[in-house]
């Protein structure tokens, strides 16, 4: 088993314990607030839900709410969703199309750019209304390969230099490409980090998600630690787990794969571990004929899957056809609760490239519509579903077998974290991410508060 390191920062990166505070303190969360969530670029959805003039959504980002609209000349704006003449909530609608905001109190009414335009009764204000103090009060907006990001901050850092190198190992996927298929959100009892930490991680793979061996290598892992606390993870795909016996036939997955691109499982009888290269070798072969461009990919990117964390709260999990976005985000006043949000994008085949438009086969693909062909056209963006986790206990909802258990899973270490008889934890180096998450969070809290 090896794991290799690649360290970007410039810095060692120790393995270190930490209090249990973090998941639990109220005081802990006040401050977690202000040091974190205020001051650092997060990612507020996609660039796609604002493609024309008057879309809008709403970020709903712990005790804030964002409105993110674009603007009729065409550019990004973000305000707080609140409006100035008595604190009304000014958008109640998760996403939309507008012309301008009205407030469903007294009808202030603010233009895309959130300029105050209109004031019923405006000669009752003795004192008059100031329209350009009384402006929806913004926010800073910026956008990095079809994702928007907001920062709370007065004067952030530019949003590429906050991502920093993580963007050059992620420009051959282009995500802005991607389309959404899918959009869930659960509310779970657990804080926000217990959900990073779990994503941070392989060393929980094999006990707690077994059918993994089917599918992926955990044990022969590329992790990267990069400033700011991004972490970034390279797994090898359409293999099988070498710690788990060795199968004769290829797996389920192994053989959807396969056949995917136009091979038989049958002919790797024996020969399960020549699977991933001859994925590679094929996709090359026939990409451009079935509407991929796997030109930009380098071999390995075309059978494994990476895991990108960007601090503080957006996890990338992705193939070159394939995203899932996974985002914590924090209960407006309870540490021990979060939102979990999960979006599942395709690269759906481009036919102006070949003759067949037929989806090409990966794990983290498995459970999608893989049928392509579908023109822009047809496109229509899911609903957000958001439920209870006690809805995945039942088996109501899902958000796929893996997911599933590890929600079922950190609600015990919420319960756990409570104990007197818990204080710290205690990390290995295949928890290394997890380390470097922690240091950076450390680092920005720093200055009080008992962060152990
Ligand atoms: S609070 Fe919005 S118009 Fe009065
Ligand atoms: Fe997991």
């Amino acid at each position: 088993m090896t794991i290799e390191v690649v360290n970007h920062t410039g810095r060692e990166v120790a393995i270190a314990n930490f209090s249990k505070e973090r998941y639990l303190c109220p005081a802990y969360m006040d401050r977690e607030w202000e040091r974190i969530w205020r001051r650092t670029w997060l990612l507020a959805g996609l660039e796609s839900d604002l493609a024309a003039p008057g879309d809008f959504f709403v970020f709903d980002m712990g005790r804030e709410q964002i409105l993110i609209t674009r603007a009729a000349d065409g550019d990004l704006r973000a305000f707080y969703n609140v409006c100035q003449h008595r604190g009304n909530r000014l958008v109640a609608k998760e996403r939309g199309q507008a012309s301008n905001f009205r407030c469903a109190y007294h009808a202030w009414t603010y233009g895309l750019d959130g300029a105050l335009n209109a004031i019923p009764c405006e000669d009752r204000f003795p004192q008059g209304v100031p329209r350009g103090e009384r402006a929806l009060r913004p926010v800073a907006v910026d956008v990095w390969d079809g994702f928007v990001f907001i920062c709370m901050a007065g004067n952030p850092v530019p949003l590429l230099d906050f991502l920093g190198p993580v963007t050059d190992w992620l420009a051959p996927y282009r995500f802005r490409d991607m389309t959404l298929v899918e959009d869930q959100t659960v509310h779970h009892h657990c804080n926000w980090k217990a959900v990073v930490d779990n994503f941070s991680e392989l060393y929980h793979v094999d006990f707690l998600h077994p059918q993994h061996k089917r599918m992926v290598d955990c044990c022969n892992d590329t992790v990267h630690l990069f400033p700011e606390g991004h972490t970034g993870l390279a797994v090898r795909g359409a293999t099988v787990n070498p710690r788990f016996p060795i199968p004769e036939e290829p797996t389920d997955i192994q053989s959807a794969q396969l056949q995917s691109l136009g091979l038989n499982p049958a002919d790797f009888r024996g020969r399960v571990l020549e699977v991933r290269e001859a994925v590679q070798r094929r996709k090359r072969e026939v990409g451009r004929d079935y509407g991929y461009d796997y030109s930009r990919f380098a071999d390995d990117q075309l059978s494994d899957v990476w895991q990108y964390n960007l601090f503080p709260n957006t996890i990338f999990s992705f193939t070159p056809e394939h995203l899932w976005i996974l985002r914590p985000r924090p209960h407006a006043t309870d540490p021990q609760q979060c939102w979990f949000d999960k979006m599942s994008l395709v690269l759906h085949a481009d036919p102006s490239l070949g003759g067949q438009t037929r989806g090409i086969g990966g794990p983290a693909r498995h459970g999608h519509n893989l049928t392509d062909g579908r023109k822009p056209a047809d496109y229509v963006r899911p609903e957000r579903d958001q439920f209870e986790h006690h809805a995945i206990l039942s088996g109501e909802k899902t958000m796929t077998d893996t997911i599933d258990q590890d929600i079922e899973l950190l609600g015990g270490v919420q319960a756990g974290m409570g104990s007197a008889g818990f204080d710290s934890v205690w990390l290995n180096d295949d928890e290394l991410r997890v380390q470097h998450f922690h240091n950076q969070l450390d680092e920005r809290m720093r200055d009080g508060c008992e962060s152990g």
